[in-house]
């Protein structure tokens, strides 16, 4: 069982509001404000949100429910719930528990791209940071400086980690999180008021099948899973400190609306940015470090609006990288039976090893090594969401399909004494819909990548 320290010190989540907002701090990050609107912006804006919201509410809401259901059934965290249920399926565990060890070092990359912007704000710089995307390249295509600030992220979350003061930060973003979504709408009205925002707002809601590809099904769903902490153990682990009389169903329901809301918000707020500074939708990664300080620059007291809204995607940041790397030390931990810190301390070395490379990776020294096309960052990136979210999401699918039948966990999310409404629902995309989707969505992107099709 894992001895994640703060679902540990949480005991069992005192009820459904505890827990929603557990699992919601986790879900809520970078995922949703800096992934998810650039995203957007690359496949094509409305095809993309409307692919994305279906997936949300059909495959989101069943593995979600899945995967916490399977934790709250078993009491165990994924490794130890796969085995229990079936020995056969312990691989799947272990295939959840590699997708938040390869996130991990790329998440604080960007973490520390977050913490660079503070600073930039914070030192009178936010006018240079304006300038439509040269400034940025000029600090990622550096050496020291996305190391130095990937390090300071690092050791911000492994410092929490290590002297076990998560709650602290969770009651400071409990404060935060809120504040967050209240700026990121006051940001949005005054985007729209500007020149050109109408166009990136019609980009954004509007969907234009023509965009339409296999990739952006992929992409899509890789966000989805990335953005809800699926497919990778986490929920699993939560569930397992969920008490019987809480209502999973509609627990699932108050976090989808909660992390889609936010990852709208941030799109209706970036997006239409982009087009009103007269910037381009294929920034990348990059996108909201280039068109939100230009924003900023325009905005009366932008500066300090710069700087609090960074100081806010810092702190929703930082809660999930904490997450992420409790999850990873308690892995290791238990698989290896070390003590904390000594799991700690191997855990920051695998960041290291691989954090490094993907701060170098854009526009910096490593920048011309390529893995399947991809940058380090990329490559990641890819790998985790694109690769093994969908193969762990599959073989869920089917265990829970086909060997534990759905009908188990329907009755374990009963135990709360509510009917399970959505049965059906749930029943047909685990069994049907979900597996049929992910095989055939895989398959045409591997094709179209190979250029083999074009759809
Ligand atoms: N869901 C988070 C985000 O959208 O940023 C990423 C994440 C955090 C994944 C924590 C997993 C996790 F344990």
């Amino acid at each position: 069982m894992s001895e994640n320290t703060t679902l540990e010190k949480r005991g069992n989540f005192t009820g459904k509001i505890g827990f929603v907002l557990a699992a919601a701090g986790s879900a809520v990050g970078l995922g949703n404000i800096w992934r998810f609107p650039y995203l957007a912006a690359e496949y094509g804006g409305g095809i993309f949100l409307l692919v994305y919201i279906i997936l949300a509410v059909t495959f989101g809401f069943a593995l979600m429910a899945a995967e916490i259901l399977i934790g709250r059934k078993t009491g165990l965290s994924a490794i130890g719930a796969f085995k229990a249920l079936d020995k056969r399926f312990s691989f799947v565990g272990v295939l959840a528990a590699i997708v938040p060890a390869i996130i991990l070092p790329y998440y604080c990359v960007i973490g520390g791209w977050v913490a660079k912007y503070i600073a930039v704000f914070a030192t009178g710089k936010a006018q240079a940071a304006a300038d439509g995307g040269d400034y940025f390249t000029n600090f990622i295509s550096g050496t020291a400086e996305p190391i130095g600030w990937f390090f300071l992220f690092l050791a911000l979350t492994a410092v929490v980690v290590l002297l076990g003061v998560e709650k602290g930060v969770e009651r400071v973003s409990k404060i935060m999180m809120p504040l967050l979504v209240v700026m990121i709408i006051g940001i949005t009205v005054y985007v729209f008021c500007q020149p050109g925002a109408l166009a990136g707002l019609k980009y954004y809601l509007v969907p234009d099948f023509s965009h339409f590809k296999a990739t952006t099904v992929l992409a899509a769903m890789g966000q989805l899973f990335y953005s809800m902490s699926l497919a990778m153990g986490i929920m699993i682990t939560y569930g397992s400190y969920m008490k019987k009389d809480v209502n999973v169903e509609s627990s699932v329901h108050n976090i989808e609306i909660f992390d889609t809301g936010i990852a709208f918000l941030a799109g209706l707020m970036i997006v239409p940015a982009v087009t009103a500074s007269g910037g381009d939708m294929s920034k990348g990664p990059g996108l909201m470090f280039v068109a939100l300080p230009k924003v900023f620059d325009g905005m009366f007291g932008g500066t300090v609006i710069g700087l609090v809204f960074f100081i806010l995607v810092f702190f929703a940041a930082i809660t999930s990288s904490i997450s992420l790397m409790e999850t990873v030390v308690s892995i290791v931990k238990d698989k290896f039976k070390l003590s904390r810190t000594v799991s700690c301390i191997i855990v920051l070395a695998i960041c290291l090893l691989l954090g490094i490379p993907s701060a170098l990776s854009n526009g910096g020294i490593l920048s011309g090594i390529k893995i399947i096309g991809y940058g380090f960052l990329d490559f990641f990136d890819f790998i985790s969401n694109s690769v093994l979210m969908p193969i762990v999401a599959l073989i869920t699918c089917i265990f829970v399909g086909y060997v534990l039948k759905p009908k188990a966990l329907i009755a374990e999310a009963e135990e709360c004494g509510n009917k399970f409404k959505a049965k059906r629902l749930f029943t047909v995309v685990i069994k049907y819909i979900a597996p049929i989707c992910i095989v055939l969505i895989l398959g045409f992107s591997v094709l179209e990548a190979m250029g083999v099709i074009t759809v």
